[in-house]
C-alpha cells in the first residue's frame, strides 16, 4: 500500500515536471531560423559559482556571432537576444514596432516594478515625452566640476587610509566606489548630499546596498512570478524600497526648502520637485523617476569605474600613458573643457566602456506586430527582444581580430578623430553601451565628466595593481564586471614628497 502511494506521487511529479518542461522550458518554434540557448543555461549561476564570461563563451558567443541572434530564456519567458549591429540598429530605430516594455508592464506585481514603476527609462509615448521634458534639461546642462573634483579628492583620502590600514595587501574597492558615486550623483545631479563619503554608516548607502542585494537578485529577476508570494525576504524588500524612496524625497525636499523649485531652472532636483508641485506628475511618478535617475546615475558609473580600474591595473603602460597626458590638469580648478582636452583619456574611457558595458545585457522591448528583422528573422508579435552589448561591442567583424583587447588607440589620436569614431560606432549600433537612437542614454555627458575627473585624480595620486591574491573573475550573473575587485595602491604623492 505504502509503495503504491509512493509510486503514484512519483508518477505525478514526473508528469508535472514533463508538463512544466513542455509548456515553459521548450523554446518557441518561432523564429525558426534562429537557434535557442538551452533552457538550463539560465540555471547555471544558481547551481555553481561561475564567471559569466565562461558561460558566455561556452553557450552564447558562437551562435550569437553566427546567426546574429538567439532565443534565450530569461525573466521566466523566452526572448530573442540580438547581437548583430544591423539588427540592433533596426530595433533602436523602430520604436513603434519594438516598443519599450519596462518591468511595470512586463511584471507589474514584481518588487522591481514597484521600485522603479513608470519612469523615463521604461515609459513610452506621452508619458516618456512628459518625463523627458522634465528631466532632460537637468541632465544635459553644463555641469559644475567643483563637487566632483572635491569628491574625487575625498575618495583618494579614503583609499589612502584603507591602504595604510592593510599594509601591502589589497583593498576591496566596490563599496568605496558606491559611496563615491552616490556622492557624485546626489551633489552633481540632484543638488543634495547624503554624506556617504564622510560617513561610512550613511543611511542612503546602507539602503542602496540593501536595494541591490534584495531587489536585483538574479533568482527573482529570472523567476519574477516568485514575487506573487509573501516570501519574508520579498516583504522585507518592499519595505526597503519604501524607505529608500522616502529618504530620497525627504532629502531633496529639504534641500529645496525656501528655494521655490522651478521648471525654468536647469537643475534636475528643482525641475522634478516643481513638476510635482505644479501637478504635472504625482507623488508616485516623482518617486519612480527619482529612484531610476538615482540608480542609473549611481550604479552605471560605479561599475564602469570598477572596470576601468581593473583594466588600468592589468595594463600599467596604459595607466602610465594616461598619467603622463593628464599631469598638467589643475585638479583644483579644472573645467569641463580642460578635462575633455585629453584625447587619450577619452579614448581609454570609450575603450573600457566598449569592453565592459555596465549594462551588459538588456531585454526590455516587445514587438507590437509580426516583423521581419533584417529581412531574415521572422519575429511574431508580442515577443520580447533585447540585446547583448558585451557581445555586440566585441564583434570581430566590426572591431577586427583585436576586438577582445584593450586598445584605446583604436579610437583615434585627436579629439576630432575620437569623437567621429565614437559617433559613427554609436549610430551604427556597433558600440551600444549607451543604447542608441531616440532612447539613447541621457546621462552620457555627466558620466563622461565623472569618469574624466575620477581617472585624472586617481592616476595623479596612485599607481595601482591587481592584488595578486584576488581570484581574477567576473560576476556570475547580472551586470558583467570584475567581481569583488581588490587592488593594491601605491601612493605617488607621498613618494614624490619624500623623494
Ligand atoms: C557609464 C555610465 C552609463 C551607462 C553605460 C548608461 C547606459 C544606459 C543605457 C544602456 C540606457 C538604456 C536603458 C534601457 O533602455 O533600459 C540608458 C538610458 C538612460 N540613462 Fe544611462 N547610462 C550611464 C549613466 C547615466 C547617468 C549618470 C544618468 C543620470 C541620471 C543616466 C540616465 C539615463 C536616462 C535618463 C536614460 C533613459 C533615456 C530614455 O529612454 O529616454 N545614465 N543609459
Amino acid at each position: 500500500m505504502f509503495l503504491r502511494v509512493y509510486f503514484q506521487i512519483l508518477l505525478g511529479l514526473i508528469i508535472l515536471s514533463g508538463l512544466i518542461y513542455y509548456f515553459f522550458c521548450l523554446p518557441p518554434k518561432h523564429p525558426k531560423n534562429i537557434p535557442a540557448v538551452p533552457f538550463w543555461v539560465c540555471l547555471i549561476p544558481f547551481l555553481k559559482d561561475v564567471d559569466q564570461r565562461d558561460t558566455y563563451h561556452k553557450y552564447l558567443e558562437k551562435p550569437l556571432i553566427k546567426h546574429g541572434a538567439v532565443k534565450i530564456f530569461f525573466g521566466a519567458r523566452w526572448n530573442l537576444l540580438v547581437q548583430r549591429s544591423e539588427y540592433v540598429a533596426e530595433i533602436f530605430k523602430d520604436e513603434e514596432v519594438y516598443q519599450k516594455t519596462g518591468n511595470q508592464k512586463k511584471i507589474p506585481h514584481a518588487v522591481v516594478a514597484e521600485f522603479l514603476g513608470d519612469n523615463i527609462i521604461s515609459a513610452r509615448s506621452s508619458n516618456w515625452k512628459l518625463y523627458t521634458d522634465i528631466i532632460k534639461p537637468g541632465l544635459q546642462r553644463n555641469f559644475e566640476t567643483e563637487p566632483l573634483l572635491s569628491n574625487s579628492s575625498l575618495l583618494c583620502k579614503l583609499l589612502k587610509d584603507s591602504q595604510r590600514s592593510v599594509g601591502k595587501s589589497g583593498i576591496a574597492v566596490q563599496e568605496l566606489l558606491q559611496r563615491y558615486t552616490i556622492a557624485n550623483v546626489s551633489q552633481g545631479l540632484l543638488q543634495t548630499d547624503f554624506e556617504t563619503l564622510s560617513n561610512s554608516e550613511a543611511v542612503l548607502n546602507k539602503l542602496q546596498s540593501a536595494v541591490k542585494r534584495q531587489i536585483f537578485q538574479p533568482i527573482f529577476m529570472n523567476f519574477p512570478f516568485l514575487d506573487h508570494f509573501p516570501i519574508p525576504s520579498r516583504v522585507k524588500a518592499r519595505e526597503t524600497i519604501k524607505r529608500f524612496s522616502q529618504e530620497l524625497d525627504d532629502k531633496l525636499t529639504k534641500a529645496y526648502e525656501g528655494k521655490s523649485p522651478s521648471l525654468s531652472s536647469d537643475k534636475l532636483g528643482s525641475r522634478l520637485l516643481a513638476a510635482r508641485d505644479e501637478g504635472l506628475i504625482n507623488d508616485k511618478q516623482l518617486h519612480d523617476n527619482l529612484n531610476v535617475t538615482f540608480v542609473a546615475g549611481q550604479e552605471n558609473p560605479q561599475l564602469l569605474l570598477i572596470s576601468i580600474m581593473y583594466l588600468l591595473a592589468k595594463h600599467p603602460e596604459i595607466q602610465a600613458k594616461v598619467r603622463a597626458e593628464t599631469s598638467k590638469v589643475d585638479l583644483d580648478t579644472a573645467t569641463l573643457q580642460d578635462l575633455a582636452d585629453n584625447p587619450y583619456l577619452t579614448s581609454m574611457i570609450y575603450e573600457a566602456l566598449r569592453l565592459f558595458p555596465p549594462i551588459s545585457q538588456l531585454i526590455n522591448r516587445r514587438t507590437s506586430v509580426p516583423v521581419l528583422l533584417g529581412g531574415t528573422i521572422p519575429i511574431p508579435a508580442g515577443m520580447f527582444v533585447g540585446y547583448n552589448s558585451y557581445s555586440t561591442n566585441r564583434s570581430p567583424t566590426v572591431w577586427g581580430p583585436t576586438s577582445n583587447d584593450f586598445v584605446p588607440e583604436r579610437w583615434g589620436a585627436t579629439n576630432e578623430e575620437i569623437t567621429k569614431r565614437f559617433r559613427k560606432a554609436k549610430s551604427r549600433a556597433e558600440f551600444i553601451s549607451f543604447h542608441g537612437g531616440k532612447r539613447a542614454c541621457l546621462g552620457e555627458k555627466f558620466a563622461m565628466l565623472e569618469m574624466r575627473v575620477s581617472v585624472c585624480r586617481l592616476v595623479r595620486e596612485f599607481a595601482w595593481e591587481l592584488d595578486p591574491s584576488w581570484p581574477e573573475r567576473m560576476t556570475p550573473a547580472g551586470p558583467l564586471y570584475p567581481r569583488a575587485l581588490r587592488l593594491v595602491f601605491h601612493d605617488l604623492v607621498k613618494s614624490e614628497a619624500s623623494s
